[in-house]
């Protein structure tokens, strides 16, 4: 018979305690494993700070590589309408009836635990394991463990545990503002938030696309205007297979040749008024200054205001080394949306965009070098140089 620990929550973002927590339940209670369940669309919790399911299941799965004994359930992540506690349980009963199972859940859910769907069908199945917050009052914790005892059936306990991290949602409010919030999460953990652009101050809606569109619509020419849509949707697709936030992308696909229509005189002399630095290449073909000054045009221009955005409309024309998800996506965007038709082996480049993006950017870069070595005198070294990086990168990895 084994001892089976199923710890639920939202763990947006899953954090060190979370980790402790479970390893401290497996020693006092001598389980065997704990899963972590992370909860679909929980009734009974405020969706503020939702970001997508999928990305807190790959920080889940990030967070629980190399541990011993804990394990990922994504089935609640899967289960069609309302996620309800009481069906995953009846389903575990199902699945283990030989064996013991354990639910670990925080202290603030065990206070409303009566109030849950069904909470007698849980308490049936698994003994309640209570794991102390930050700032728990003892004396009210042991008293409601002992008015759900006295309420339910089964056994409540709580784990022997002095929390002393920071909660999911100070992470969230304060991860970009205090550098020492990233050692409350896994190393990996942290750079997983920072590539997916989690828990960013901006957040983007289709109004905003709307409004862009508007936008572009009177300040491009319409074959740029026409392009622009294709990047646009195809930085949609991409960040819907890489996990970064759709939207996010689409903005900075709707703005990545906002720039693109003006003059050589005006982007130099944009740049030269906000102290933007223009390269030997750049002054020679003013064109190229197009990226930097369609960023600078975001904020100034078009109030949008993330960092990210900015910096993948920046480096979309050459890339640079050591890309973050968004600049790749906006890169391969541009390069494989469905009104380009030059470029040599597209089908094979678009195909990779949404299974190898490194390797995708790669073919690409291969491609403008070979292009750009024809016309010699027009090479940014930008480019080669970020050509360098992917081919010792993709022989390295
Ligand atoms: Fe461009
Ligand atoms: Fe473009």
């Amino acid at each position: 018979m084994a001892r089976i620990g199923v710890y639920g929550g939202t763990f947006n973002p899953i954090h060190n305690t979370h980790i402790e927590i479970a390893k401290a339940a497996l020693v006092q209670f001598d389980l065997d494993i704990v899963y972590f369940l992370v909860a679909g669309a929980p009734p009974h919790k405020d969706t503020a700070d939702k970001i997508s399911d999928i990305n807190r299941l790959e920080m889940v799965r990030l967070a629980l590589k190399g541990e011993d004994c804990l394990a990922l359930d994504d089935r609640e992540i899967y289960r069609a309408g309302k996620s309800y506690s009481y069906i995953t349980f009846t389903e575990y009963n199902k699945e283990h009836p030989d064996d013991e199972i354990f639910f670990i859940m925080g202290s603030d859910s065990l206070i409303n635990f009566k109030n849950w769907v069904k909470p007698d069908i849980i308490s049936e199945f698994a003994t309640v394991l209570v794991a102390p917050r930050l700032g728990d009052d003892f004396e009210s914790l042991e008293k409601a463990i002992h008015e759900c005892k006295n309420m339910f059936v089964g056994d409540f306990m709580l784990i022997d545990y002095k929390a002393n991290g920071l909660s999911s949602s100070e992470i969230r409010k304060s991860f970009y503002k205090d550098l020492s919030i990233k050692g409350y999460v896994k190393p990996n953990v942290a750079e997983y938030i920072i590539e997916h652009n989690l828990y960013s101050d901006y957040s983007y809606t289709n109004a905003d696309i709307v409004r862009l569109d508007n936008e572009m619509k009177k300040e491009l020419k319409p074959s740029r205007y026409v392009h622009t849509l294709g990047v646009a949707s195809t930085a949609y697709d991409l960040a819907i297979k890489w996990n970064y936030p759709a939207v996010t992308a689409q903005v900075a696909g709707m703005l990545h040749d906002c720039a693109k229509c003006i003059s050589d005189e005006k982007r130099i002399s944009v740049c030269e008024k906000n102290n933007i630095t223009i390269t030997d290449i750049e002054r020679k073909y003013p064109h190229l200054l197009h990226g930097k000054v369609g960023a600078h045009y975001c904020k100034s221009k078009y109030d949008v205001f993330d960092e990210q955005i900015a910096h993948a409309i920046a480096v979309h024309t050459t890339g640079c080394p050591n890309m973050n998800l968004l600049d790749k996506i906006i890169f391969v965007a541009d390069y494989i949306e469905p009104g380009r038709d030059k470029q040599p082996r597209l089908d094979v480049i678009r195909y990779t965009a949404f299974n190898d993006l490194d390797l995708c950017v790669y073919l690409i870069l291969e491609d403008s070098v070979n292009y750009l070595n024809s016309n010699p005198d027009m090479v940014d070294p930008t480019t080669i140089e970020t050509f360098e990086y992917y081919k010792k990168y993709m022989e390295e990895r």
